[in-house]
């Protein structure tokens, strides 16, 4: 048996993916296919589905997510008048495709390896790490101009007579570019974390100070200001 008469494993091998089937008809292989696709697409809707309920983002995956929950169900998103509320995906998780998968796949294993490490598995370890993944939150949605909480406050949509004068004033602020939702609206879903003493020199800061620490006159109608000038 010389070794040239016996091509190795992995040539036979190739050999046989490549040449047509004798077996199988186009028509069997193509109706696989179908049947594969089908149950892989069918598999990741009820894959995201499923990982996007509350109980599972709450409490089921994310042990660090039970100590956010009974805030949560204390906020105007979790419990209203009207009970149209806003769940943790709502916010969290990107709305378009691939970006929701991409998400999806990113925060899981970045959320398994910290379920085995535990290193947010207590109350204790948690609050020691709130400030800085909520700094991630908040660096996603500066980046993407808050477009989860855009998918439900329309801003083209909302009635601005029936707005305080404060909140119309400081909107002019996201309509003309300056600022954006979340730049204001921190802790809308559970409480804020509070900064702590040694992340003052780090480039983090809460968004919510960047926006109140624009000089007032910024707020102040253009002819106002003008006057303020010449005296
Ligand atoms: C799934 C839809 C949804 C998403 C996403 C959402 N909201 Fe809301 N939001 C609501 C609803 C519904 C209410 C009204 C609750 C009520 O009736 O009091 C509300 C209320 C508010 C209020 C008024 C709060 C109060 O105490 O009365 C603010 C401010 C707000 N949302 C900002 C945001 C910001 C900022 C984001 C993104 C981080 C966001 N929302 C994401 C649905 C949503
Ligand atoms: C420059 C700061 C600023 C920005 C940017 C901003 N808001 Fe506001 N928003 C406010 C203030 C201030 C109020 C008034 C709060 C109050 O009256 O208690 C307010 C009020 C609201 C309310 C409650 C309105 C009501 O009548 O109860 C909602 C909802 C809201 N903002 C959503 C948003 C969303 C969504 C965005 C982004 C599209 C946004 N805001 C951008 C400052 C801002
Ligand atoms: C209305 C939008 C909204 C909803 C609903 C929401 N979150 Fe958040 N979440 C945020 C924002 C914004 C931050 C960044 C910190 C902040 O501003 O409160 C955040 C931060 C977090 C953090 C980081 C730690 C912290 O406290 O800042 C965790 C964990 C978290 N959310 C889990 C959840 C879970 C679990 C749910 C559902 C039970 C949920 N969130 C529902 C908007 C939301």
């Amino acid at each position: 048996m010389s070794p040239t008469s016996q091509p190795g494993l992995l040539r036979r091998f190739l050999r046989w993916l490549f040449s047509p089937s004798a077996k199988w008809s186009v028509f069997a292989l193509l109706l696989l296919g179908v049947v594969l696709g089908f149950g892989a697409t069918v598999g990741t809707q009820v894959g995201v589905a499923w990982s996007g309920t509350n109980e599972f983002c709450g409490t089921a995956c994310h042990s660090h997510a039970q100590f956010v929950y009974p805030e949560y169900q204390k906020s105007a998103h979790g419990h209203n008048r009207t009970g149209v509320h806003a769940g943790c995906t709502d916010c969290h998780v990107p709305h378009s495709y691939p970006e929701k998968l991409i998400y999806k796949a990113r925060a899981g294993v970045r959320d398994v390896i910290a379920e085995f490490q535990g290193t947010i598995s207590t109350k204790e370890k948690f609050e020691a790490r709130r400030w800085e993944l909520a700094n991630h939150v908040w660096d996603d949605m500066r980046a993407n101009n808050s477009a989860n909480c855009r998918t439900c406050h329309n801003p083209e949509t909302w009635d601005t007579s029936k707005q305080s004068e404060d909140a119309v004033k400081s909107h002019k602020k996201f309509t003309s570019g300056k600022a954006t939702c979340i730049d204001c609206h921190t802790g809308m879903a559970h409480a804020e974390p509070v900064e702590p003493e040694d992340a003052g020199k780090a480039d983090k800061t809460k968004p919510a100070d960047d926006a109140k620490a624009e000089p007032k006159p910024e707020a102040k109608p253009a002819g106002e200001e003008a006057s303020a000038a010449k005296s």
